[in-house]
């Protein structure tokens, strides 16, 4: 069956655009099928380094097509800038190569205000939120008041007395909470602009992909975030307003369950959150810089949306168990095994301790998540750098005791690792 549906395990981060980059060169789709430009997926390759916020991480190879799905939302104007830029690294980005959802939801200038507002008025309790709109963009499309990206096929005067529209009803609500309100005309005008470079790009990405799943086709549907900042099943409020798990790429692309044979899991060797919310196995001094590196790389722990530094701990067993059940994980990656290289010790949380009980699922409260301890197994760390290793069998043996011990714990097997940002840098069980 044609789908291998990828997903991040825990608070996103995970590596997954690297991952999808490698599944791509086998595939002829890519597809992304929730989020927006709060994800941000790097890929490193021929000593160029490509981010992406919202074009899926299949544009890196000549033969794949790359979808948009309708669960996504999009800024056009962000949008445009990004496929320019890509252009510019030599990217062939045309309408052959990139399809956009008609039915996916577009973020306006009003939901950019509106999320900052809402964060604002959220204080010291705020989501932390990449302030690209996302929330907003979502609720008006739950709210059934969105404006959806074949919304740019529309007459231009349409289009944009709908974007006015929704300004002025922001600006009332930007009001109310004494923030500047927007000038309706000015700040829709490049919206415009990019609906006509955008135009091309719109299909019926259903229609399209069952036609091509029902040729045969091989499609990645490429997640954004994690299992973690799912709207249902993760520590809500501090989530992001889509769902980046297994469901949401159904819903996301508008494909059947019938064509999915794998769900691939993409977890991070150790954890990393960024933004608010409960983190058990947050770790603060030596061992968090480590695992959080200087900044100086692309890869170190520091957001590629947002530049935050994120939050660094052990690797959190409890969270990858619930991640393996929300999504059923067919098997699982583990990426960044090389940072761990130099620790003497590494710990696994394989349990809670809240209140007196032993918990081997989170709770469902962030207030007995925040109460959580995490009951460690402590495993031998190895010193060797291995991030020249491609099999199983050169890693160290305290590597492949790690890789092991997770993949018992979480009941499913771990069958590639990563140990470096480049292409090449994969560690696989079985080499074809
Ligand atoms: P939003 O998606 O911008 O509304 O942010 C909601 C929460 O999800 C915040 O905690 C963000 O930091 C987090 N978040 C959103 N996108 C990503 C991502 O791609 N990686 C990691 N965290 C994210």
């Amino acid at each position: 069956m044609p789908i291998t549906i990828l997903i991040g395990a825990q608070w996103g981060d995970e590596g997954k655009g690297r991952v999808v980059d490698w599944l791509a060169s086998s595939a002829d789709i890519v597809a992304r099928y929730a989020g927006g430009d709060n994800a941000g997926h790097t890929v490193a390759l021929n000593e160029s380094v490509y981010k992406l916020h919202l074009v899926p991480s299949g544009i890196l190879h000549s033969h794949v097509v790359s979808v948009m799905g309708n669960g996504m939302v999009i800024n056009p104007v962000n949008l445009v800038t990004e496929i320019m830029s890509l252009r510019k690294l030599g990217l062939d980005i045309t309408p052959e190569r990139l399809v956009i959802s008609s039915r996916a939801h577009i973020i306006t200038p009003a939901h950019i205000a509106l999320d900052k507002a809402a964060e604002t008025a959220l204080g010291d309790s705020k989501i932390g939120t990449t302030l690209r709109g996302i929330g907003p963009a979502y609720l008006d499309k739950t709210g059934r008041a969105g404006i959806r990206t074949g919304d740019m096929l529309l007459d231009v005067e349409e289009f944009a007395e709908r974007l006015i529209a929704a300004v002025e009803t922001a600006n009332e609500t930007l009001a109310r909470q004494g923030m500047e309100s927007l000038d309706p005309r000015s700040a829709v005008e490049s919206y415009l602009d990019a609906a006509a470079v955008l135009k091309p790009f719109i299909k019926d990405t259903s229609v399209y992909l069952h036609a091509a799943l029902r040729a045969g086709k091989q499609v990645v549907c490429e997640g954004a975030q994690g299992t973690l900042l799912d709207i249902d099943h993760g520590s809500y409020p501090f989530v992001t307003s889509s769902s980046p798990t297994a469901g949401g790429a159904l819903t996301g692309l508008g494909v059947g369950p019938l064509f999915v044979e794998k769900v691939l899991g993409v977890a991070k060797a150790f954890s990393t959150r960024v933004g608010g919310g409960p983190m058990p196995t947050e770790l603060n001094g030596q061992i968090a810089q480590q695992l959080r590196g200087s900044g100086a790389n692309f890869w170190d722990e520091f957001g590629t949306t947002t530049g935050r530094p994120r939050r660094c701990g052990w690797l959190d067993v409890v969270m990858l168990r619930y991640a393996v059940s929300v999504n059923g994980f067919s098997e699982m990656m583990l990426t960044k095994m090389d940072i761990l290289s130099g620790l003497s010790e590494l710990k696994l949380a394989v349990a809670y301790e809240i209140d007196g009980r032993r918990y081997e699922y989170p709770p469902v409260t962030n207030e007995l998540l925040e109460r959580a301890k995490p009951i460690y197994e402590t495993l031998p760390g190895w010193q060797e750098d291995i991030s020249n290793c491609h099999a199983f069998s050169q890693l160290p043996a305290a590597a492949q005791n790690y890789i092991e011990r997770v993949a018992s714990l979480c009941d499913v097997p771990i069958n590639s690792v990563s140990v470096g940002p480049e292409r090449d840098q994969l560690v696989m069980r079985h080499t074809a």
